[in-house]
């Protein structure tokens, strides 16, 4: 058996930068980032509106491709991405949570948890079973059957949380994932991230501009008009 040397990123980056051609000029999303994450970091990369946080995330998801520079995710090299078949890497090397949630409102939850695992040709038994551990390890066991809109923003979290986890990612990326909820149930999913993190020992990227998740941090991120700045300089 071949061991990978934990001093191996999980996330390398190099001058990465993403340019939004915009009518005739063009927008920076971010600009020449560098960046090395090791396995089992809980990064929480902080910044204003506008300052590139959601950007570098959808990098990172291989949602969307970099203008110029090297990302590599978990042995998976994004800037060369013809060569990798992006739908796998989206499904089952990263696992995303979004502001908004983004669950399917005509599936209900165990559904929208196990549709990540059937999409990727897992069994449906043991991806029922798996959902099942998950959504009992997030208090939403009785709300199996329940769609969406029957939800309160918090479960909807959640639910969005099993899924993401249903294909064991490497990583995980939560954008503004308290975004949308009120304090009492920001902290619970920050929480479940920062177990996830230490108790599951799976990395964790957070943008967010809140204060909620920097008792967590194993390291801090600062994101301004699409460049990272140093923390310590950053009164
Ligand atoms: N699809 C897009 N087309 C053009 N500009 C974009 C697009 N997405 C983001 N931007 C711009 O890129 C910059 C960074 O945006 P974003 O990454 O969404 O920041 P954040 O998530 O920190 O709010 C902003 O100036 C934003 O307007
Ligand atoms: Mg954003």
């Amino acid at each position: 058996m071949s061991s990978t040397p934990s001093t191996e990123p999980i996330i390398h980056a190099a001058n990465l930068t993403r340019i939004y051609p915009l009518g005739d000029g063009s927008v920076v999303g971010i600009s020449q980032v560098n960046l090395d994450v090791a396995p089992g970091e809980l990064v929480v990369l902080k910044g204003n509106s506008g300052s590139g946080k959601s950007t570098l995330l959808s990098l990172l998801a291989g949602l969307d491709r970099p203008t110029s520079g090297d990302l590599s995710v978990a042995g998976n090299n994004l800037s060369n991405s013809h060569r990798l078949d992006l739908t796998r890497f989206r499904r089952e090397v990263v696992g995303m949570v979004f502001q908004s949630f983004n669950l399917l409102p005509t599936l209900n939850v165990l559904e929208n948890v196990s549709l990540p695992a059937l999409l990727a040709d897992k069994d449906a038994e043991a991806t029922r079973g798996k959902a099942l551990e998950l959504l009992d390890w997030l208090g939403l066991k009785n709300r199996r059957d329940h769609h969406p809109g029957q939800l309160s923003g918090g479960e909807m979290q959640r639910t969005a949380i099993a899924r993401a986890l249903i294909n064991d990612p490497a990583l995980i990326l939560a954008d503004e994932p308290t975004g949308n909820l009120d304090s009492r149930n920001g902290m619970m999913v920050i929480d479940l991230l920062g177990q996830l993190n230490r108790a599951f020992k799976r990395t964790v990227v957070i943008a967010t501009h809140s204060d909620l998740a920097d008792s967590l941090a194993t390291r801090h991120i600062r994101i301004r008009d699409g460049a990272l700045t140093d923390p310590s300089c950053d009164g």
